[in-house]
């Protein structure tokens, strides 16, 4: 949410300040902006160049206007505080200082308060402005740059990622980080910030993470890096392993595209360790694993959107296969009701991203009252919430593009699964015949998923019925539901098609209703242990005119007629139906999408990892 990139060189900045904000747009693309400081001593200047919609417009400004420095600073915005206007589009500038923020300072009102009696005129309605205010007030009064960040930054509530540069201090910039991501890059002799790796991969692959409270000094040599107290300090530099391939969009049209077509080499990677150990063993969440897991009493499980519908769907598994009860929150609810703490209880936080500020607050809350058994289902590798986990199990989904999640979702399906199978170990309620079988289902997960992507051309024919709509039923029963909630998320997210999921056995008791021959009703329908059920209801929205459209298995037994239309994955794959039957809703939410022209990676008003509440 939002997108920070920063560099200084001996080179001109703003190809890699423009290709680091074409990465990071994912993130935010209300608006883009440029600042560089440009000249030497006395006679730099700040110059900056700001856009409403996406990059490329932005990038057009920046070369009419000739751009060129080696030194600036950009963002992409997802508009927060203040409208999607041009004057609310960072970079913000205070007499020379110009500024990019990510996250929300909460006391930006008492602050700005206080800077309009010492003079200062406010041209934008957003918080980050303030603090570029603050920090020409704190330069005023003697501080360098750095000092005017720290002074700065110990005076906001809230959290922030910042990079800055002065028309005074053409050698540097600065950064601050607080409850929102950013890493300094290592180049030879030039040097980058960034929110996010992709930003600066095609520059270089050395970072350093900052954490909670640092701020950095970065100059074309040298980065220095001082914690909360202000004290001077060595942080780790890592090696990133994210390919500029899978940040290119390749053969596809869309990320969204490219990222459900890789789900079975996510999927493949992901349980790679399962698949070497041939076994499912507490090392596979980290060291010291078994001792956190071995006696839990319970499951709770929290996240926000597509993940939380991963947690409900591994709520039907944990509690069949592992006999622990566990319950599902979505996080934002969670960390503002009472609950009642058991210390031997699991909190198993799920994020694509890692970022997302409700699940991350929700964790700490759970923290809060002695919950420290906490187990991170992760795509970014040391993103924050696996940072503030005891354990963790990473997917291997690789860079997810798309705003809409279709492969982290099956990936942590897959991850919570192997979670599953591992605390019914623990207890022992897997024997070594049920566990064998149970690899076997995942060895052959990654072929069932290709066979349902195989099915695409169906759909196709599908989506173009849907894409007149203007709203869609989705229903399932048992474990699923959720991917009946899946389906309706992904059709309204990328669509813009109203949709609404159900379990089929709920219809009767109000949203049957609603359906009428326009109302399309999409069926979750595998040949498990609800078939039968799931068959009723279809009679009784088919009564009522409803058309209906029926992803079953190639033995549930459809009968197909001009009011209900089947699409048959080549056969059921038991336990793990629910990650196979999750591809033909993504495909039909994309190919409706395309039908109905939408902007399919970029939604309107959405963008990738929440950092906001
Ligand atoms: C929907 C979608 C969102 C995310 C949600 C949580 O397609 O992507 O609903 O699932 O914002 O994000 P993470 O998993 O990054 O915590």
């Amino acid at each position: 949410m939002c997108g920070i990139v920063g560099a200084i060189a001996n080179r001109d900045v703003v190809p890699v300040l423009i290709e680091g904000l074409k990465r990071l747009e994912y993130r935010g693309y209300d608006s883009a902006g440029i600042a560089v400081v440009d000249g030497a001593g006395a006679a730099s200047e700040v110059r900056r160049v700001r856009r409403t919609g996406r990059v490329a417009e932005m990038e057009n400004a920046a070369q009419a206007e000739q751009f060129s420095a080696r030194l600036g600073i950009g963002h992409t915005r997802w508009a927060t505080h203040g409208g999607v206007t041009e004057a609310n589009a960072h970079p913000h500038i205070s007499h020379g200082v110009a500024l990019v923020h990510n996250g929300i300072i909460e006391n930006h009102e008492e602050q700005r308060e206080r800077l309009r009696q010492l003079g200062y005129v406010f041209e934008s309605q957003t918080d980050t402005e303030v603090i570029a205010h603050l920090i020409h007030h704190h330069l005023q009064g003697g501080d360098d740059l750095l000092g005017a960040l720290q002074a700065t930054v110990r005076e906001l509530h809230g959290a922030y990622a910042l990079a800055v540069v002065s028309r005074k201090e053409p050698e540097r910039l600065v950064a601050a980080r607080m409850g929102c991501p950013l890493l300094v890059g290592l180049g030879e002799g030039e040097n980058f910030v960034a929110s996010d790796v992709s930003a600066i991969v095609q520059a270089t692959r050395r970072v350093i993470f900052l954490e909670e409270g640092d701020t950095a000094e970065v100059s074309r040599d040298a980065v220095r890096i001082f914690d909360g107290e202000g004290r001077a300090i060595e942080r780790d530099v890592h090696v990133s392993d994210v390919s500029l391939a899978s940040l290119e969009l390749g053969p596809y049209r869309h990320f969204m595209q490219k990222e459900i077509h890789e789900q079975p080499r996510a999927i493949a990677d992901t349980i790679e360790a399962v698949m070497d150990n041939n076994a499912f063993s507490a090392e596979l969440f980290g060291a010291g694993a078994e001792a956190v897991l071995c006696d839990i009493e319970a499951v709770q499980i929290l996240a926000c959107g597509t993940s939380y519908y991963a947690g409900l769907t591994a709520r039907y598994w944990i509690e069949a296969i592992t006999g622990l009860p566990c319950a599902v929150d979505i996080a934002s609810e969670y960390r503002y009701r009472s609950v009642v703490a058991n210390p031997k209880q699991l909190v198993v936080t799920i994020s694509q991203s890692g970022e997302t500020l409700d699940t991350m607050e929700a964790l700490k809350y759970a923290k809060s009252f002695g919950q420290d058994r906490t187990l991170s289902i992760c795509n970014v590798p040391e993103s924050a919430i696996p940072r503030a986990s005891r354990l963790v199990y990473y997917t291997r989904a690789g860079a997810e593009i798309g705003v809409a999640s279709t492969k982290a979702f099956t990936t942590q399906l897959v991850a919570l699964f192997t979670l599953t199978c591992t605390l019914a170990k623990l207890r022992g309620r897997l024997d070594a015949t049920q566990e064998a079988r149970y690899l076997e289902d995942l060895r052959q997960l990654p072929g069932s998923v290709q066979h349902a992507l195989n099915l695409e051309p169906q759909i196709v024919s599908w989506s173009e019925r849907f894409a007149p709509k203007q709203h869609a039923l989705f229903l399932g029963r048992g474990v699923h539901y959720p991917i009946a909630l899946e389906g309706a998320l992904k059709l309204k997210e990328i669509s813009y098609i109203h949709a609404e999921a159900y379990p089929a056995g709920e219809l009767k008791h109000g949203p049957l209703a609603l359906v009428d021959s326009d109302m399309p009703v999409v069926v979750i329908a595998p040949n498990d242990s609800l078939l039968e059920k799931v068959k009723s209801n279809i009679q009784e929205v088919r009564a009522r005119g409803g058309e209906m459209f029926v992803f079953a298995d190639a033995d549930s037994q459809f009968g197909e007629s001009e009011q209900v239309h089947v699409i048959r994955t080549p056969r059921h794959v038991g336990v793990l139906s629910p990650i196979v039957h999750a591809i033909p809703v993504q495909l039909l939410a994309y190919h409706a999408a395309l039908a109905r022209g939408t902007d399919v990676d970029k939604p309107r008003n959405l963008a990738k990892s929440v950092t906001v509440e």
